[in-house]
C-alpha cells in the first residue's frame, strides 16, 4: 500500500492556504487510498523566535482542526512529531549526508533568514538544518507520496536526493518519495498582497483568512481582497494575480477549473461575492466539529497518543536499519 506522509508547523493559526493547498486532500482523498500519517510538526516551530505556551496551544489546535477537518484516525495516524523521537535520531544521520551548499541554496532559508536579520533577530542553526528534519519526516516511514503545496517542493527534492545518496553510500534503506500538489490552489496567495504566499506566521492579517475565522470575518476580509485594474473577470496569473488568487480559491473550494470560472462572473464584485461564500460554506463544518472536539481535549489527546504509538512503531525499524547501515554498532 502506497505509504504517504505529510505535516503542518503549528507557527500560527491554520489558513484558507494549508487547507487548500495540503489539508484538504489528506481528509478528501489520501486517507482513503493509503496508509496516510499526518503530523503537526512542532518541532519545526522552533526554529524561529517562539512563545513555549503558543506553540503548545497552537499544536494542540492543530491536531483538534486536523481531526476537525475530517482526517479519520481509523483511517490514517495523526500524531505530534515531538512523540516520536525517531525524527530527531533519523535528522543527524541525514546530516552527516546532507551538504552545507545544498541548506544554504533553500529559498525558504534565504527567505526566513534575511527576514530574521532585518527585525534584529538572530538566526537559529535549526533554520539552516531543518529541511534535514523535514527529510527525517519523511524517509522514517518509506514514504512513497509527500502531499504538499507548492512552496514545499524543494524541501521534498531534497529529500529524495538525500534518499538516493544514503541508499548508493551504504544500500537500499529509503524509498525516493515524490511530492504530490493539489490540480488547483498549491499556493494561495495573501488577499491583500498576491505576490506572496498567504502564511501563517505574517504579522499583517487582514489578507489572511484562517480556518477558524467565522463568517463574517472570512467576508470581510475577501470583500476587501485586492483586485487588479481593469474590470474583466480573467484567469490570468501573470497579469492579474489578485483576481487569479480569487479565482484559485473559488475553484479550490467547488472543485472546479478556475479559467471556466472566470467565464461565469462579469465583475470583481460578483466574483468576490462568490468566493466569499464558498469558503464560507467550505470553512462552516471544519469549525463547528472543531468547537466539540475542542471541548474535549480527553479526546484528541487519546488519538494522539495512539497515532505517536503506531508512528513509532513504524519508524523505528526504519531508523535502526539505517543506523546500522551506516555503520554504528548495535545497543543489542
Ligand atoms: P506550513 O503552514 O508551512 O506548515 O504548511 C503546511 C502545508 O500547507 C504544506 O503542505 C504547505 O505547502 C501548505 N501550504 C501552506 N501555505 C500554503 C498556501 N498559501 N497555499 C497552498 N498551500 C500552502
Ligand atoms: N516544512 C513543511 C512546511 O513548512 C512542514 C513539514 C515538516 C512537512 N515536515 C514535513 C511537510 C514532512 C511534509 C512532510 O509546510
Amino acid at each position: 500500500m502506497t505509504r504517504i506522509f505529510s505535516g503542518v508547523k503549528p507557527t500560527g493559526h491554520l489558513t484558507l492556504g494549508n487547507y487548500l493547498g495540503a489539508v484538504r486532500r489528506w481528509v478528501e482523498v489520501d486517507q482513503h487510498r493509503a496508509d496516510g500519517l499526518f503530523s503537526v510538526v512542532d518541532l519545526h516551530a522552533l526554529t524561529v523566535e517562539h512563545d513555549p505556551a503558543r506553540v503548545r496551544r497552537l499544536s494542540r489546535q492543530a491536531a483538534t482542526l486536523l481531526l476537525a477537518a475530517g482526517l479519520d484516525p481509523a483511517l490514517c495516524t495523526v500524531f505530534v512529531q515531538s512523540h516520536v523521537d525517531e525524527h530527531t535520531r533519523l535528522s543527524y544521520l541525514l546530516e552527516c549526508t546532507a551538504t552545507d551548499g545544498e541548506l544554504r541554496r533553500m529559498i525558504q532559508y534565504k527567505e526566513k533568514s534575511v527576514r530574521a536579520l532585518a527585525s534584529g533577530e538572530s538566526v537559529r542553526f535549526s533554520l539552516l538544518s531543518y529541511p534535514v528534519l523535514m527529510a527525517a519526516d519523511i524517509l522514517a516511514y518509506r514514504t512513497d507520496e509527500v502531499p504538499v503545496g507548492e512552496d514545499q517542493t524543494q524541501h521534498v527534492e531534497l529529500t529524495r536526493d538525500l534518499a538516493v545518496r544514503f541508499n548508493q553510500r551504504y544500500g537500499h534503506t529509503f524509498s525516493v518519495p515524490k511530492a504530490t500538489q493539489p490540480p488547483v490552489a498549491a499556493r494561495v496567495m495573501d488577499l491583500q498582497d498576491p505576490a506572496s504566499k498567504m502564511g501563517k506566521s505574517h504579522d499583517a492579517t487582514a489578507g489572511i483568512v484562517y480556518l477558524l475565522d467565522d463568517a463574517d470575518v472570512v467576508r470581510k476580509k475577501i470583500m476587501r481582497a485586492v483586485t487588479d485594474s481593469g474590470q474583466e473577470v480573467a484567469y490570468d496569473p501573470e497579469t492579474k494575480p489578485g483576481v487569479a488568487n480569487l479565482l484559485e480559491i473559488l475553484a479550490g473550494c467547488t472543485a472546479q477549473e478556475p479559467a471556466a470560472l472566470a467565464e461565469a462572473y462579469t465583475s470583481y464584485g460578483e466574483l468576490k461575492r462568490a468566493t466569499a461564500e464558498a469558503v464560507i460554506e467550505v470553512l462552516r463544518p471544519v469549525r463547528e466539529r472543531h468547537a466539540v472536539l475542542a471541548a474535549d481535549p480527553g479526546e484528541v489527546d487519546a488519538v494522539l497518543k495512539d497515532g505517536a504509538e503506531r508512528a513509532r512503531g513504524m519508524a523505528r525499524p526504519v531508523v535502526d536499519a539505517a543506523y546500522r547501515a551506516a555503520g554504528l554498532l548495535p545497543a543489542g
